[in-house]
């Protein structure tokens, strides 16, 4: 493994509670947040700008947002805050409350040091059919709709992450998604001004093997693994494997949700994101470093489990609580 440090994005507050079913109180959310920003992760998606009645959880973002970005920070690290944008619209609503509460986005790289910092996700997918149940639009229409949102976050300062979704696997198409085709938009959403890409496999149904395949034709289309992200969904069991996969071939950000948390509410029976607590376990277990307290993060994904009253799906997390 040629370098040790690794990043883990945490999505638990954004894709682990979007597919809950019971309604989650605002201030659950807040103080899940809070609690993770002091576990040493420097990332958090804390929710996203798009309409209630597609994804009802993520309805007080910007109730969420509006408290981040006033309220004390929570640890001395400075924490992005990542919000999903699906259209210009959700962009413009993050951007009024940015203006309205004097916080600039402050992204990486400019020359103060902030203590949070803001970001948006813009997401693309693999498959027409997955593109058309998620965001109502087919692919093509999908980038051209991304085009000005990654030009106004820029003249915001706003870090972008892109997501290409369906990477490995579409609930419609099945699991033969055409590597190339993830390339492609992979591609494209760079040069579109993402400053990084998250590939996703968002069915689970991603194996090593074809992990490995898409990795060589992310490759082969000229995309450095240092503008690469995995985001490894755990249906079938095979996230820390694909985990791997990536880690060999270079690949040092990731994705996970505390507590195995979350679902696409559009990608029916998927299960969770790969849980943060297995990441630092694996990760720990390889000498690389994360920077994640992994007792902490336990403490978290036990916390959240029983607030929302469900099975905590880590299974490092509940090992390590249990030593
Ligand atoms: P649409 O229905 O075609 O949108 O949805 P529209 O432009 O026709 O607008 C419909 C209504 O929504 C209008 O209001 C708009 O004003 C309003 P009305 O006139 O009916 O009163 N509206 C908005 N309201 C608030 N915020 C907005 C917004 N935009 C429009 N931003 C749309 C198109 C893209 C909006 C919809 O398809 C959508 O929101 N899709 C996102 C679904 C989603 O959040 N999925 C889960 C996240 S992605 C994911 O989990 C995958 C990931 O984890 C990676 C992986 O694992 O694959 C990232
Ligand atoms: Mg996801």
């Amino acid at each position: 493994l040629d370098s040790d440090h690794v990043r883990i994005v945490e999505v638990g507050p954004r894709d682990g509670l979007q597919n809950e079913k019971k309604s989650i109180p605002m201030e659950t959310k807040l103080e899940l947040i809070r609690r993770l920003a002091k576990t040493g992760v420097t990332t958090i998606e804390a929710g996203s700008f798009v309409p209630a009645k597609w994804v009802p959880q993520m309805a007080s973002t910007a109730e969420i947002c509006e408290q981040l970005l006033t309220s004390p920070p929570p640890s001395e690290n400075t924490i992005a805050y990542n919000y999903l944008v699906p259209n210009i619209k959700g962009l413009e609503s993050l951007v009024k409350i940015m203006d309205a509460t004097g916080v600039p986005a402050d992204s990486p790289g400019s020359a103060s040091k902030a203590a949070t910092t803001t970001e948006i996700s813009l997401f693309a997918a693999a498959t027409e059919a997955f593109s058309k149940a998620n965001t109502n639009c087919t692919i093509a229409e999908s980038l051209e709709r991304i085009k000005p949102i990654a030009a106004l976050a820029k003249t915001k300062n706003i870090r972008v992450r892109g997501y290409v979704s369906v990477a490995l696997g579409c609930p419609y198409e099945g699991p033969d998604v055409d590597p190339s085709k993830v390339a492609d938009i992979t591609a494209t959403l760079l040069e579109m001004g993402a400053d990084e890409v998250s590939v996703a496999d968002t069915t689970g149904m991603g194996t090593a093997p074809r992990t490995m395949e898409l990795l060589q034709a992310l490759k082969a289309a000229g995309i450095a693994n240092s503008d690469l992200a995995l985001h490894f969904h755990d249906t079938y069991g095979q996230a820390l494997l694909n985990t791997l996969a990536g880690l060999e071939h270079g690949v040092r950000c990731f994705d996970s949700s505390v507590g195995g948390l979350g679902g696409c509410p559009y990608s029916v029976g998927a299960t969770g994101n790969v849980s943060t607590e297995d990441l630092i376990h694996t990760f720990n277990s390889l000498g690389l470093h994360s920077g994640v307290d992994l007792a902490e993060m336990s403490r978290i994904g036990a916390w959240i489990s029983e607030e929302l009253g469900r099975t905590n799906d880590s299974r490092a997390g509940k090992a390590t609580l249990a030593r």
